[in-house]
């Protein structure tokens, strides 16, 4: 039934694939054939050679019994200025934890120096982890921005950039925008950044939440967002505090989603972090629009923020994905994020034993097919399907990682989300990105 020539394909990986579909939570693909056409895209999935033609291709890989391929996970939500200090100042609420350790450093990023040797070890990081596919804030500095935009270029992630904006920030001074500069920056951002025609970086709207953007700010954003049909990715209900906050700095305003939602900022291409506290209304505003949560409960067990209620949000429809907020979260892993969702609704459990906790295969929905239709991406990556690109990771489980096996199907694959050192090999749009090419 295939019309492509043989000189289309570039590879062809053999082997078992465990993925998620619209209609399986995780589905176990024994021994097949998987083609990679010339662009880095599925091309076929199936089971005998002869779907194939006979020359032109390439068999890369004979996997063997211990190991399999799952899609690259997405992060829907991480701060790559604030890798710089991850793993440590997780002693105060968030919004003196933002004032205190959080702004003070992200002013550093002025230092394009600075800023580049955290960037890259982020992404080299993240990637070396698994994920394909970052939705990242840097800082306010347009260019270290764009810088970061580069580096996930060059080392070959998924991503979308965001240039935060922030005019409203009291306590660290010397960390703040005018409102004519966030929002001239947040345009010169935007057109540098698709001047570069990177295949797979893409520039995002970033207001850092209400608490740090005027009304006119936020206005502009949601403008020049709509204006260019771009992403858009913000905070919201992480603390009960800031709920309170948002309530008194705008107390015309139905809600704090309410607050985006006026503002245009919460549309089908908008993430938004954590959502701890939001009301059924809200969720009901999310479907509404078609807006997503990414929930972070390594962030949020780590800041005292709260627990995100995830089955409340998959039963209101509204698209979720999984972030490691890094540095709220002190683990730039998606393999952690994966556990700490499962201990959040184990703890949810605890409270409510008649609580319905989440499986470990939908939270691998979550980790990968989940998060990229939280970030829109799902047309791109997400799973295996024939025409999205080839993102994916080949997981050895010989080697002892971590101690949780995602999916134990008696004598069938473990899909372990162990660690790092169980990945063996990471591939985005058809390219193999890890283990690192060192360039001279
Ligand atoms: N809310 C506003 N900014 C931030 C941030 O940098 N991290 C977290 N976790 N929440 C925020
Ligand atoms: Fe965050």
């Amino acid at each position: 039934s295939s019309n492509k020539s043989a000189v289309d394909i570039a590879h062809v990986y053999r082997g078992t694939f465990v993925h998620s579909t619209d209609h399986t939570v995780v589905e176990i693909l024994e021994d097949r054939l998987l083609g990679v056409d010339t662009e880095g895209k599925v091309y076929s999935i199936c089971m005998e050679w002869s779907a194939y033609p006979c020359e032109g291709h390439r068999l890369v890989h004979f996997v063997v019994c211990s190991e399999f391929f799952m899609p690259g996970m997405v992060d829907t939500h991480i701060h790559a200025s604030q890798y710089s200090y991850a793993g440590t100042a997780l002693d105060l609420p968030l919004l003196q934890w933002l004032n205190t350790y959080t702004f003070p450093v992200e002013a550093c990023y002025k230092d394009l120096a600075f800023a580049r040797n955290v960037y890259t070890h982020v992404v080299k990081r993240t990637l070396r982890n698994g994920t394909t596919t970052a939705c990242y804030f840097a800082t306010i500095h347009t260019d270290a921005s764009l810088l970061l935009g580069q580096i996930a270029n060059d080392f070959g992630q998924r991503a979308l950039v965001g240039k935060v904006c922030m005019d409203t920030n009291n306590f660290v001074p010397h960390y703040r925008e005018t409102p004519d500069e966030s929002h001239d920056e947040t345009n010169r951002f935007i057109s540098e950044m698709l001047k570069k025609k990177y295949p797979l970086v893409m520039p995002v709207v970033t207001p850092r939440f209400a608490l740090s953007c005027s009304a006119a700010l936020l206005g502009h954003l949601g403008e020049i967002a709509k204006n260019n049909h771009l992403h858009i990715q913000s905070h919201i209900s992480e603390t009960k505090e800031e709920v309170k906050l948002v309530k008194e700095l705008f107390p015309d305003y139905d809600s704090y989603t309410d607050v985006y939602h006026k503002h245009n900022l919460l549309t089908d291409k908008t993430v938004m972090a954590h959502g701890c506290h939001l009301t059924d209304e809200e969720l009901k505003l999310f479907r509404e629009k078609g807006a997503s949560v990414a929930h972070c409960p390594n962030s949020n067990i780590s800041l005292c923020s709260g627990m995100l209620d995830a089955r409340r949000v998959l039963n209101h429809k509204v698209k979720l994905g999984l972030g490691t907020d890094v540095a709220g979260g002190y683990s730039p892993s998606m393999l952690d994020a994966v556990r700490r969702t499962l201990d959040t609704s184990k703890a949810l459990t605890i409270q409510d034993p008649q609580y319905q906790t989440l499986t470990f295969e939908e939270v691998f929905r979550l980790a990968t097919l989940g998060g990229s239709q939280a970030l829109s991406l799902d047309e791109h990556t997400g799973n295996f399907q024939v025409g999205k690109d080839f993102d994916a990771l080949r997981v050895n489980t010989a080697i002892a990682g971590g101690p949780i096996d995602l999916i134990n199907h008696g004598e069938g694959p473990k899909v372990g989300t162990r660690d790092d050192r169980n990945i063996a090999e990471v591939y985005v749009a058809g390219k193999r990105v890890v283990p690192f090419v060192e360039t001279t």
